[in-house]
């Protein structure tokens, strides 16, 4: 099956087709969300909060993005996949920026790279389009300036920050940015932006008018820790359901309730009648 491609996507925007992107990390889950038909799986540094356990995306590597990026690639096969570049790895110029991206391109299989900033990115940008390395840009919220932010607020909300939030999205795309994330800024102020700009906008905290819609799936899923952004919608409760099926899995094991005759083997039974056994067999037998 041939994976969705940038041109696909900035053509989405143009039929006003909303793109959704949600975040994946491993085999599973990339496996999941590809089965149920997004548009692009994101390979976030917030991989660093809601599965390596940091309490920001600074300490993410290229090894972690590369390591993570690797699997989400073997999970999907429809989606388009996008690695953010983790902090440090291209603020500090293009020839940085070059061979970390296109080590993501290269050995772990992404399509396209993702990097926090405005103008003071763009010649990286402009670097990596013109290596055949597609970029999403990502304005207002970026996680990777929090210590300069002083936490995570929203965005764009006087009149220069608004201005700029404008001109950066115009800088990228003239950079050569295929598309936008715009992170946690009013609505009014995100609307104004996709309007003034061709290339697709993706809204986390940003409205509904953006072009499309990016949530972090642990987030979304319930799995992720006590404090949830007012922008995210729950749509399952997952951490809730693994707590109590592992709570019933250890009320059976201390009472002898599991494994029961049907989860065991008898040595009179013939190999034919087992069944297909479970992976941890199947390689042993
Ligand atoms: O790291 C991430 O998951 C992101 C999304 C929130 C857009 O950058």
């Amino acid at each position: 099956m041939q994976r969705i491609t940038t041109t696909h996507i900035t053509k989405m925007k143009k039929k006003a087709e909303k793109i959704v992107m949600i975040t994946a990390y491993d085999y599973p889950t990339a496996s999941l969300v590809d089965n149920a038909g997004v548009d692009i799986i994101l390979v976030g540094d917030s991989l660093g909060m809601v599965v390596l356990g940091y309490d920001t995306t600074l300490p993410v590597t290229l090894e972690d993005m590369i390591h993570h990026t690797k699997a989400v690639v073997r999970g999907s096969n429809r989606a388009l996949v996008a690695a953010d570049m983790p902090f440090m790895t291209y603020q500090t110029g293009a020839a940085d920026a070059l061979r970390n991206a296109g080590r993501l391109l290269q050995e772990a299989r992404a399509t396209a790279v993702k990097l926090e900033g405005g103008e003071e990115v763009c010649t990286q940008v402009r670097a990596l389009v013109d290596a055949g390395i597609p970029v999403i840009g990502h304005l207002g919220l970026t996680p990777q300036s929090i210590n300069v932010f002083g936490g995570y607020k929203l965005q764009g909300r006087d009149p220069e920050s608004a201005r700029k939030i404008l001109s950066d999205a115009k800088a990228l795309e003239m950079a050569g940015a295929f598309c936008i994330v715009l992170e946690c800024i009013p609505e009014d102020l995100a609307a104004t932006v996709t309007r003034s700009v061709a290339i697709p906008t993706i809204g986390i905290g940003a409205g509904v008018h953006c072009d499309g819609q990016v949530l972090v799936l642990h987030d979304m899923l319930g799995i992720a820790g006590k404090v949830r952004p007012r922008f995210v919608k729950q749509y399952a409760r997952l951490g809730e359901a693994i707590r109590k099926a592992v709570e019933q899995y250890s009320e059976e094991v201390r009472h002898e309730k599991f494994p029961t005759p049907e989860h065991s083997f008898s040595s009179d039974e013939v190999a034919g009648a087992l069944g297909t056994p479970p992976a941890s067999v199947a390689n042993k037998t």
